[in-house]
């Protein structure tokens, strides 16, 4: 779902980008994110900046993806090299089953009211063994979060533990997980037995 005109500045703000660079990402890599000669997927990829972070890890391949255009064009502008598409996630057709090494999510799956089908692409083009990284905040968290502050996210049963449910229910292997004030940061594999 399109950002509220609030979040979308928000997500454009130095504070957005200095949380993802000194502390979203190196936890990640703490939690065992290794990109480099890796083919990656970015969902939600928003104004670019993640891309920008993911690319100093030399992949051997990045594809960032947002459904709205306005993400997309700014991320085009900001980061030419990078390539970048407007797409929905919960339908990744032009992906091959097992074609992506990593697939990251920086606070994505709350906005999508049909969450559980982008886990399922996600499980669909993920090599055996490959990894998962997807941070999101807590449901109430975001409850909370909208009674004061007004982001306006969409009405949808997501939440945390439902998604670890769902994960766990798809064989993904749980490989760790850390809590922050704000966001829960999970990372999951695919199972190795696993085509798609
Ligand atoms: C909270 S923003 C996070 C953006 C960026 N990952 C970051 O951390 O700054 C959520 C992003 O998910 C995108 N999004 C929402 N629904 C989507 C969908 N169905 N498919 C792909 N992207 C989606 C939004 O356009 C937005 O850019």
């Amino acid at each position: 779902m399109k950002l509220s005109d609030i979040e979308f500045r928000a997500m454009d703000s130095w504070w957005r980008r200095w949380g993802q660079e000194n502390f979203e990402v190196p936890l990640f890599q703490r939690m065992g994110l290794e990109l480099r000669d890796k083919d990656v997927l970015e969902i939600g990829c928003g104004n670019g900046y993640g891309a920008y972070l993911l690319n100093q890890r030399s992949p051997r391949s990045y594809i960032g993806l947002d459904v709205m255009e306005e993400q997309v064009e700014k991320a085009r502008q900001r980061y030419p090299q990078y390539e970048f598409l407007v797409q929905d996630a919960t339908n990744l057709h032009q992906f091959a089953d097992g074609s992506k090494d990593v697939v990251v999510i920086f606070g994505v799956l709350h906005h999508i009211p049909e969450w559980r089908k982008v886990i399922d692409e996600v499980k669909r083009i993920l090599k055996p063994n490959g990894s998962f990284f997807v941070e999101e905040p807590r449901g109430m968290d975001l409850k909370l979060f909208d009674f004061f502050f007004r982001w306006g996210h969409p009405d949808s049963d997501f939440g945390v533990n439902r998604m670890e449910e769902y994960l766990k229910s798809r064989s993904f292997k749980s490989s760790n997980k850390q809590w922050t004030p704000l966001m829960t940061m999970i990372h999951v594999q695919k199972n190795l037995a696993e085509l798609s």
